[in-house]
């Protein structure tokens, strides 16, 4: 069994969706060995518990400064041996000690078409306002590989989402989760999870 851990800050509307495909069979020979979250408060927590995977909260504000959190961090992340860590809308920096150790073992779902509208600032709502402000008929998702860098790993898969003339940045920010984010996450997992995924000199090549 391919084991995963899903870090999340937020709503867990991505996380719902691993879950929803591990269940429903899209997501093959996997399990979701445990969630993880920086923000007691985050629903993404709740979504777990409610579906039987251990939610475990591990928050900055619980430690004297960043190395000790990162070391609890690091340590709630090794207990698992985790296959694979998804961060699945998580706000937080990874230390880099962990970004080496599972060196093309982290992915990231981002609410852009990399390399626009991505790197430091781009989160959330805002990622939605700068496309609009731009003017830019399409966007979409990108599911990478997580490196040093801020989203500047390797790109594993991305979904295009039209940009309408009425759109709000919510409006377009939910249906670029719905259209995009939902679908590309679990499918990448699945690949990942299947042995279909491998990396040579920063590109990533898909087989089926
Ligand atoms: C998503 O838009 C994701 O792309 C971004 O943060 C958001 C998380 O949403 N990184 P949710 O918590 O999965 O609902």
């Amino acid at each position: 069994m391919f084991k995963i851990v899903v870090c999340v800050s937020g709503g867990g509307t991505n996380l719902q969706a691993i879950i929803h495909g591990v269940d429903q069979g899209a997501v093959e020979n996997t399990k979701i060995a445990k969630v993880i979250s920086n923000n007691r408060g985050a629903y993404a927590l709740e979504r777990a518990r409610q579906a039987g995977i251990e939610a475990v909260c591990v928050s900055p504000k619980d430690y004297e400064d960043r190395e000790a959190f990162n070391q609890a961090f690091v340590q709630e992340i090794e207990k698992t041996e985790p296959d694979l860590i998804v961060l699945a809308g998580f706000l937080v920096t990874l230390p880099v000690q962990l970004i080496h150790r599972y060196a093309n073992r982290i992915i990231n779902i981002h609410p852009s078409l990399i390399p626009s509208f991505c790197g430091t600032g781009y989160y959330g709502l805002k990622v939605h306002e700068a496309v609009l402000a731009r003017g830019v008929k399409i966007t979409g998702a990108t599911v990478h590989f997580v490196d040093e860098g801020m989203d500047t790993g390797p790109i594993i898969m991305q979904k295009a989402v039209a940009v309408r003339e009425d759109d709000t940045p919510k409006t377009l920010q939910k249906r670029v989760m719905e259209e995009a984010e939902w679908v590309i996450l679990p499918w990448c997992i699945n690949l990942i999870a299947g042995g279909k995924v491998r990396v040579e000199n920063g590109r990533v090549f898909v087989s089926e």
